[in-house]
């Protein structure tokens, strides 16, 4: 009560005392009594299994219009003993950008958005808090045969997917975003500028999937940009329990990961309402992506992958831009769409990740097809997305993010409920994690590999105040990075020995503060 209200008021007075110029002020600071706080919070929550009344909520929103801005509020919220949460996209999986347990402001970083794309060079530098369609749209709008390896949600945001890896429909291509990023703009924690050269390159390797709010605020990227064709082609292919889906995603299992690396097939699996009255069935939707022309297409799937039975209807030609929405289930009316804040749907949701290196047999894929018609997962899919190709190429070490070669797909499962179902959120949270138990025995194992970006605390979390030993955090660490979990805690150490920068999941440094 009085001491939170006292470092809160310090706080304030520290902030507004450095930002000094009083117009400034209203346009960087929302506090609680500003008609405008609640907007300002909710307008890039994407999980609004955060947004509710009993919802932690921060003291202030600091909407920073330039450096000083940033580097003043680090200075404050550390003077005053605030946590500092920083949102860019605010699509974390937890809300972990936007809640913490403990007294807290947010960094939302909505002013630092400027997207820079040299087509001579086949560069661009990009804010964090642009998203990936306004990145997407700022190419596009110069080139066709330009692209970017990140994410197929056009509302995810830069500054988080980035720092955790970050993977699309180029990923057997091209590999991660991360992979792609050749320099970046960052304040550490103690409020000092630097870039590539001036941070060094342990500190530039753990930023590029190490996870955010870890070792500063990343205010850009320099990224290299990919080649693609002016015309790509994708297509979609339903089969459901009555149409054998079961030995098709059989069969998909060994060939999607050796497919030619121009061609991506992912499978998205949910319950749908089958032709017959009233009956429920469970539907794997095969949706691709491939670099060049439908006539090229068709024989190499029908020789690849005859069990799918693809034919010219199924597919379709476009640009590349196009097809992140078409692959992304958004509305292709315009371009203008990969701009649109809510193109996708905001949900509530719980979602794991697990990697899959042996193909599951038949008996196995029947019992997680059958779990869909339980009536806890009328709001639930799977997503299976094949690696190989460039995956299998990039060594374990190069960069934070892990999964590499050996891994035949990454699976992710989803869980969602309508908000007049809150008080019932815990039917839904069990059946994801039953859903979660059921598959060990298929995926990866010690540790059992996870995805940064798709963050999970029921993996394990660090102690949100006081300090988190390094067995603790290597309970979680070693999931999402295995080995290279070990560099992340030396370079924390190195660049924020006192912890300043942290939160539920973020890399401890070694010893106490
Ligand atoms: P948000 O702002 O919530 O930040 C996420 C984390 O990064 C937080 O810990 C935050 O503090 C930190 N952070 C943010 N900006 C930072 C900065 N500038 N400097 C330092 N730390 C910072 N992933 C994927 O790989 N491929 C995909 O196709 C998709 N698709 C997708 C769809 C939907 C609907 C959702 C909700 C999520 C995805 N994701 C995804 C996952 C996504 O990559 C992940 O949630 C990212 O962390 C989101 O980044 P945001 O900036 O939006 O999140």
């Amino acid at each position: 009560g009085a001491t939170l209200a006292h470092s809160h008021g310090d706080f304030l007075h520290c902030l507004s005392f450095h930002l000094a110029n009083s117009s400034t002020i209203s346009k960087v600071i929302y506090m609680r009594n500003n008609p405008s706080y609640s907007s300002v919070l909710n307008a890039s929550i994407q999980n609004t299994r955060f947004s509710t009344p009993a919802t932690p909520k921060p003291l202030a929103i600091i909407t920073p219009l330039k450096t000083s801005h940033i580097q003043s509020t680090i200075y404050c919220s550390k003077k005053h003993g605030l946590q500092l949460r920083i949102r860019s996209g605010g699509h974390d999986f937890e809300g972990l950008s936007y809640v913490s347990e403990v007294p807290f402001v947010i960094l939302d970083l909505l002013n630092f958005r400027a997207v820079k794309v040299d087509t001579k060079n086949k560069v661009a530098w990009v804010q964090s808090g642009a998203t990936l369609g306004e990145l997407y749209y700022g190419i596009a709008a110069k080139t066709k045969t330009l692209a970017f390896p990140a994410g197929i949600c056009p509302t995810v945001g830069i500054g988080g997917h980035f720092s955790g890896g970050g993977y699309g429909i180029l990923v057997r291509k091209y590999g991660l975003a991360a992979d792609h990023i050749i320099d970046a703009q960052l304040i550490d924690a103690n409020g000092r500028i630097l870039d590539r050269k001036s941070m060094g390159e342990d500190l530039f390797w753990a930023i590029r999937g190490g996870g955010g709010n870890t070792f500063g605020i990343v205010l850009a990227w320099k990224i290299k940009l990919v080649p693609v064709p002016v015309v790509v082609t994708v297509f979609t292919v339903n089969k459901n329990l009555e149409q054998n889906v079961t030995k098709i995603l059989h069969r998909w299992q060994y060939i999607a990961h050796k497919l030619p690396d121009d061609l991506y097939v992912d499978v998205g699996i949910t319950k749908v309402s089958s032709s017959q009255a009233g009956k429920k069935t469970v539907q794997a939707a095969f949706m691709a992506l491939f670099l060049g022309g439908v006539d090229e297409l068709i024989p190499l799937v029908q020789e690849r992958f005859p069990e799918l039975g693809l034919a010219k209807e199924n597919c379709s030609e476009m640009s590349w831009a196009e097809s992140v929405l078409y692959l992304g289930r958004a509305p292709r009316t315009s371009l203008d769409m990969l701009l649109d804040k809510n193109v996708i749907p905001r949900t509530i949701f719980k979602a794991k990740s697990d990697y899959v290196k042996e193909p599951i047999p038949e008996s196995g894929i029947e019992g997680f097809l059958s779990m869909f018609l339980e009536k806890e997962a009328d709001f639930a899919s799977m997503l299976m997305v094949p690696f190989g190709g460039k995956m299998e190429e990039i060594p374990e070490n190069e960069l934070p993010y892990p999964h590499r070669a050996g891994n035949l797909f990454q699976a992710s499962y989803i869980v969602g409920w309508r908000k007049e179902e809150n008080a019932e959120s815990g039917k839904y949270i069990s059946w994801i994690r039953r859903f979660y138990s059921y598959m060990a025995s298929y995926v990866s194992k010690s540790p059992r590999e996870a995805y940064f970006n798709y963050r999970d605390l029921d993996i394990g979390s660090n102690n949100i105040s006081g300090y988190t030993s390094y067995q603790q955090a290597s309970i979680w660490g070693f999931k999402y990075f295995k080995n290279n979990f070990k560099r992340l805690v030396q370079v924390k150490t190195m660049v924020d020995p006192m912890n300043f920068f942290r939160n539920e999941q973020s890399i401890p440094p070694l010893s106490s503060p």
